[in-house]
């Protein structure tokens, strides 16, 4: 696809292309695992099982299986934030380069390691893929326990979103529709924080945890966990999990379980995988083209920036609409070069949560554990908080004071 500066900066109302691109590719190493950020934490783990001989999946599989774990981590597995009647759905897909095989499962309820379940689908059926009450009556003849997934510091999010939002939801025309318009006036969005800086009381929330409560009742986050693992005989796997977008309608699956958009893996070539923006990743089946584009020569790097571009070519370069989507790509090439690649460079800081923008990051352990920011293709962060136009200081000075 042709793509030029200049056009960019004709459209751009927060960002521009990100420039110096710094390297960020390995020099052949292996062992290696990479991973999303929220897998830092289980990387070593990973790592000592896969150099003492362990296979790729399972050692990818150990890396996701913690946030899937985590209770705290709403992203993914237990506490992941729920579907828009307070319902915990999950997705995860898992490909195994050594043996070809694939296992995937979307909408799963109660159950709380789908990227479990997922490689049970490939070790012990003829399918790749399982959805909703079978892949969870699957889950449970495979031995997997059933729990409630919803803990009570998601569900009050949920109860906030739900309380908040009478008229506006994921119903109705999304992002994608021509007639859509960025949202509202100065005047709705003061109305709109001073209403929720309220409710969060309302509903129980902890006076520490207000600030991120309001940011994801207004911007529902697409947090997932994704992990491809490289062994020194050149094997490869990946694996991808997430309980996918917050309050989505009931049944709604997003990237993480498609073979080809959240996660593709091939022995031949390399893997990679996502977080973000499901809906726009399906659209560009973003982890085959990135694997693609690197079977035809291009860098992990390059092969990235390549399919963050189709997502912007679907939007016509408008900035408008693409500064409230987010893409995160993690690439691993099978002679271990690998790059974590971003649309934007993070997440923007909010006054009473974060005063620091987050950046997007990519975390590497091939000997080495380290996190590093990814390469952004656009300067700046997605969904500004808050959005234009700010929101005045009397407003946020209580907030802050909590
Ligand atoms: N990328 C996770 C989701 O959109 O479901």
């Amino acid at each position: 696809m042709s793509f030029s500066r200049r056009e960019f900066i004709g459209t751009a109302v927060v960002g521009s292309l990100a420039v110096n691109l710094p390297a960020q590719q390995a020099a052949g190493k292996r062992p290696i695992i990479v991973c999303a950020n929220n897998g830092y934490p289980y990387l070593d783990a990973g790592f000592e099982f896969l150099k003492s001989g362990g296979d790729t999946l399972d050692a990818a599989l150990r890396v996701v299986k913690g946030p899937e774990d985590d209770a705290n981590d709403d992203s993914v597995g237990l506490g992941g934030l729920p579907n828009e009647e307070g319902v915990v759905e999950l997705d995860a897909c898992c490909m195994h380069g050594p043996t070809r095989r694939a296992g995937s499962v979307g909408g799963v309820r109660n159950i709380k390691n789908v990227s479990l379940v997922a490689k049970a689908v490939m070790q012990h059926t003829g399918h790749v893929m399982l959805v909703g009450e079978g892949a969870e009556r699957f889950a449970v003849a495979q031995s997997f326990p059933r729990e409630n997934l919803l803990t009570e510091h998601s569900r009050k999010i949920w109860l906030l979103w739900k309380e908040y939002h009478s008229t506006d939801d994921w119903w109705g025309p999304g992002l994608a529709d021509p007639q859509w318009k960025p949202p509202g006036s100065a005047e709705l969005w003061e109305k709109r924080i001073s209403t929720l800086s309220e409710m969060t009381a309302s509903v129980g929330i902890e006076p520490q945890r207000r600030g991120s409560a309001i940011r994801k009742v207004l911007f529902p986050p697409t947090g997932t966990i994704h992990c491809s693992a490289l062994n020194e005989k050149g094997e490869i796997s990946g694996c991808t999990t997430t309980s996918g977008l917050a309050y989505k309608l009931p049944g709604r699956v997003g990237d993480s379980p498609i073979i080809g958009a959240g996660c593709y893996t091939d022995q031949e070539v390399g893997s990679a995988g996502a977080t973000g923006s499901g809906e726009e990743n399906i659209k560009v089946a973003g982890a085959h083209t990135i694997v693609e584009n690197m079977r035809r020569g291009m860098s992990p790097q390059e092969a990235g920036m390549d399919t963050l571009k189709r997502i912007v070519r679907n939007y016509n370069n408008d900035m408008n609409k693409l500064r409230f989507m987010d893409m995160t790509y993690y690439i691993l090439r099978k002679d271990g070069a690998y790059a974590g690649v971003s649309l934007w460079e993070g997440y923007s800081p909010s006054p009473w949560e974060d005063p620091q923008p987050t950046p997007h990051r990519i975390a590497v352990h091939d000997g080495t554990r380290r996190a590093e920011k990814t390469v952004a293709l656009f300067k700046g962060y997605s969904q500004e908080f808050p959005p234009f136009p700010r929101v005045p200081e009397e407003l946020l000075a209580p907030l802050k004071a909590r």
